[in-house]
């Protein structure tokens, strides 16, 4: 066993962090054993002490939602609704993914960046093309990064270069679910229908029935803009909701699910989400930049839905899971002076979801509590670090003001992550 010697700080529930002022978690084969402040408080003898002085030690981020297709236009193209900007900008950038050479150098900036940023799981769309998919689990798995990677399956209303018949994405998924099925693997496939309008009835048949044959999870798009909510109810009117539509096929928690967005869930939509245990991809930058709305974060935990929250990449702008905490936060608080009984998101809160709520859809990561995975940060903030400031007020000043140049180690299941390398 391993002992790590730091400020720990990480949260058991929403409303609360535990924090251990130069305290000690102790690690083996991965997983933490205890935590302590206490060196002699451990069972078995630590092997070796790694002291990180006064540095703080916090569970790592995970993004819940992103495109890593979309990785050359962060940051630009942010003047239209999803609609058009999907058809102007999106699907001619992903469509340039049918050359792997293309793939391997955009992907492998992008893992390198998500390493930056302290993310060491990510749920990520790729492409509908085989070939440059398989290069980003490749890359994933060259990095030590957990990650669900989506082939992105559709076969209408896109541009002609990204549909794909049925048939075909079947095989293609079944022939990744056939590569990659370890089960202790940290990349695995994701069965990755895109949304309703980009994908046929058939299509989305034969995803729900390929994701409860071989018992793998699913993610996708759900009630994100209102122009997109009345198309959908068009595709769709035999179905309740939005939800209800993907439900119908069997890709509303049959199996793990996660949607993201959700910006305009209510009602009986909320309630099957609940009740289907369907997580929430909460990516507030992006609902900002293409103009899509708030989303009722505070509803979905007082119903007891799961939430995590993404980067979405490139609707989103920023990377930094750090910092969509804090525009989750900033937009609760708009959400908050609409309807004062909503309360906005207090900063446990925010870091719970980012951690340990969002952890939760990889297994038991996301905590620092006995039996979860050691994924963690170590932070360096003496460059932050001007007057002295509590622990929790160190962590906050992290959360808003910090970056990579304050992450000094990285962990992903127990492992130290090294930068990954960028193809030239
Ligand atoms: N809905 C369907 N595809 C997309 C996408 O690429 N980005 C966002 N934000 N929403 C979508
Ligand atoms: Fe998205």
């Amino acid at each position: 066993m391993k002992l790590y010697k730091a400020n720990i700080i990480f949260t058991r529930e929403k409303d609360q962090f535990e924090v251990i002022p130069h305290g000690y978690v102790g690690v083996e084969d991965g997983r933490v054993v205890a935590v302590a402040n206490h060196a002699d408080a451990f069972d078995k003898e630590a092997e070796e002490i790694i002291d990180y002085g006064d540095c703080l030690l916090i569970p790592a981020m995970n993004d819940m939602h992103v495109h890593a297709s979309q990785y050359r236009n962060q940051g630009i193209s942010m003047d239209l609704e999803l609609l058009p900007w999907l058809n102007q900008y999106t699907f001619p950038e992903e469509a340039r993914y049918s050359d792997p050479h293309y793939a391997r150098r955009m992907y492998s900036r992008f893992v390198r960046d998500l390493w930056r940023y302290g993310t060491m799981r990510a749920v990520a769309f790729a492409t509908t093309h085989l070939e440059s998919t398989r290069v980003l689990m490749e890359l994933f798995r060259e990095a030590g990064l957990g990650a669900f990677v989506g082939k992105v399956d559709m076969d209408r209303n896109a541009i002609d270069a990204l549909h794909e018949p049925a048939d075909e994405a079947i095989a293609n998924n079944e022939a990744l679910i056939n590569e990659w099925n370890a089960p202790d693997g940290l990349v695995k496939p994701i069965i990755t229908p895109r949304f309703i309008p980009s994908c046929s009835p058939a299509m989305l048949r034969a995803c729900g029935e390929l994701a409860r044959k071989y018992h793998m999870p699913v993610q996708s798009h759900l009630s994100e803009n209102a122009g997109e909510i009345v198309w959908v109810r068009e595709l769709e009117p035999q179905s309740h909701n939005y939800g209800d539509a993907y439900d119908r096929y069997g890709l509303f928690g049959q199996t793990p699910t996660i949607m993201a967005h959700c910006v305009y869930t209510a009602g009986d939509e909320l309630e099957l989400m609940a009740r289907r245990g369907v997580m929430v991809a909460h990516c507030p930058t992006s609902n900002l930049n293409v103009s899509s709305c708030m989303a009722p974060v505070r509803t979905f935990l007082d119903h007891g839905v799961k939430v995590g929250l993404g980067s979405d990449i490139s609707g989103g702008h920023d990377l930094s899971i750090l910092r969509m905490m804090v525009y989750a936060i900033q937009v609760s608080k708009m959400c908050y002076v609409r309807d004062k009984s909503k309360h906005f998101l207090t900063l446990s809160e925010a870091f719970w979801i980012a951690t340990k709520s969002a952890g939760s859809f990889f297994g038991r990561v996301g905590s620092f509590e006995p039996g979860y995975e050691f994924d963690a940060l170590v932070i360096d903030d003496r460059a932050l670090n001007h007057d002295n400031y509590s622990l929790l007020q160190r962590l906050e000043r992290f959360i808003y003001l910090g970056d990579d140049r304050h992450i000094a180690v990285r962990y992903c299941r127990g492992r130290e992550i090294p930068e990954p390398s960028v193809v030239k």
